[in-house]
């Protein structure tokens, strides 16, 4: 099948603003959005810029806003997109973050973020002969966090992190919700100076993109309520 694949490009050092340009690909039903691209990149414009590494849904360097929504470009099958919006598939980068070079953002701020909340094991406390033992419930309590890779698909689609860049975000909230139910861990007050400041969890206005958004399909709203709960009724 032929399919028209919409790019929105950027050169900072050539364009002042962002401008779309669509391609004409032989796609298969089966192929994924980042086939699309590198048939673009290795056969029509050499020029074109994207993130990607693994190809598999694992290491979270393709995500970007597809038909408007943001996916990992190696999980985004031409099926789908086709079958509920005809034969153009728009592809965009993620929102909030600065562009570098067409679907290529900016990660530092994102990082900076994650790092704020030291997404670390924490204890001080003297290690027992073997290792520290939890017991299959203490580990399920944190089990769907453990899943995120960092693609920050939930952070660009939140609201309030388009408008304030400033906010913590979802992923760096998931990132500390992984340790702080960690029963091994003792870093939790730590981790609340960060999340209980003016930029933290408090920004969070619950609009559920970020749970709609995550490609591992971590329950990431719940995961910022619980965090609010744990800063609120601090047990630690
Ligand atoms: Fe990506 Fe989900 Fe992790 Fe957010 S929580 S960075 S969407 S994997
Ligand atoms: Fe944003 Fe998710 Fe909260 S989209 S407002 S972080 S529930
Ligand atoms: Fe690694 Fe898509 S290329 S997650």
């Amino acid at each position: 099948m032929q399919v028209t694949l919409k790019v929105m490009r950027y050169d900072p050092n050539k364009a002042a603003k962002p401008s779309w340009v669509s391609y004409q690909v032989e796609a298969e039903p089966m192929d994924r959005v980042l086939d699309l691209l590198h048939k673009v990149k290795y056969q029509q414009d050499g020029t074109l810029a994207f993130r990607r590494s693994c190809g598999h849904g694992i290491c979270g360097s393709d995500a970007m806003v597809i038909n408007g929504q943001n996916r990992l470009a190696c999980k985004a099958l031409v099926k789908d997109l086709t079958k509920k919006a005809g034969d153009t598939i728009t592809v965009e980068p993620i929102r909030g973050l600065p562009v570098e070079k067409d679907l290529v953002v900016d990660m530092e701020p994102f990082f900076e973020a994650y790092r704020a909340v030291k997404p670390y094991l924490i204890n001080d406390e003297p290690p027992p002969d073997r290792e520290r033992l939890q017991s299959p419930e203490d580990r399920a309590r944190f089990d769907a966090s453990t899943k995120c890779i960092l693609c920050a698909a939930c952070t660009t689609s939140c609201p309030v992190f388009w408008v304030n860049g400033s906010y913590i975000g979802p992923a760096a909230i998931v990132q500390a919700h992984r340790f702080i139910f960690d029963s091994r861990d003792r870093g939790a007050r730590e981790r609340f100076q960060a999340l209980a400041a003016s930029t933290g969890v408090w920004r969070c206005r619950t609009a559920y993109n970020c749970t709609e958004a995550c490609p591992r399909e971590i329950p990431v709203t719940q995961a910022i309520e619980e965090v609010k709960r744990a800063i609120l009724y601090d047990k630690f």
